[in-house]
């Protein structure tokens, strides 16, 4: 757990609540948390389930693992160290979101067990959803992928620590929703989040 560095900072609570933007939007906020293998295909099911979504008049946004480490994330690298702080962050970020009420699809490799249930631990003891995604994809075929190149150059010994090469992968044990990605449609994925979200009442159903 990160230690608190700044002494005498207390929170300040202000006058509009969680309830009351969710009323403003029409429904609550919740974190996705997509979690697996690059290449897994988690950024291709959160862009899906953000089209569905705002189609069904929900708010959501990606937090996407190159994106955020093109910006608020750029100072941080692959070592076990940074990887614990890209996904703290996140999970943060992620907070802020669900606080606001609109749905956070988060996709990030998210390697270490620790990291992710400690993600789950802050939106709990917020009283917040925490849905984990587990995108399940063989190494074979998230390699036979290679959408971006990386696998390669990783074989090649071109990229260190590089996720399911030369570093390590924590499946999640206990993840709400388990997906197949190598044997399950992009539409089956989409429908089995949506029904998941439904029967949590976080959309309508
Ligand atoms: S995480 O491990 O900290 O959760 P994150 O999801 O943010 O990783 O970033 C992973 C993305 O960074 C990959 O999809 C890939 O495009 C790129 N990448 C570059 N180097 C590495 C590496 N050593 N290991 C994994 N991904 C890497």
């Amino acid at each position: 757990m990160t230690e608190q560095k700044a002494t005498n900072v207390h929170w300040h609570e202000g006058d509009i609540t969680r309830e009351h933007r969710a009323n403003i939007l029409g429904h609550k906020g919740a974190t996705l948390w997509f979690t697996g293998l690059s290449g897994s295909g988690k950024s291709t099911v959160a862009v899906e389930l953000e089209g569905m979504l705002s189609e069904m008049g929900v708010l959501s946004y990606r937090l996407d693992g190159d994106n955020v480490r093109l910006g608020i994330n750029k100072n941080l690298g692959f070592s076990a160290e940074d990887r614990t702080e890209n996904i703290r962050r996140i999970g943060e970020i992620a907070k802020l979101f669900v606080d606001t009420g609109v749905v956070a699809l988060s996709s990030f490799i998210s390697p270490y067990a620790a990291d992710r249930d400690q993600v789950r631990a802050l939106h709990e003891e917020a009283g917040m959803e925490f849905i984990e995604i587990f995108v399940d994809c063989s190494l074979e075929t998230a390699e036979a992928r290679d959408p971006k190149g990386l696998y390669k150059k990783a074989r090649a010994g071109e990229i260190k620590n590089f996720t399911g090469i030369d570093d390590p992968y924590e499946a999640p044990p206990k993840a709400e929703i388990h997906l197949h990605s190598d044997q399950q449609s992009l539409e089956e994925e989409v429908n089995i989040i949506l029904a998941v979200l439904r029967d949590r009442g976080i959309i309508k159903a």
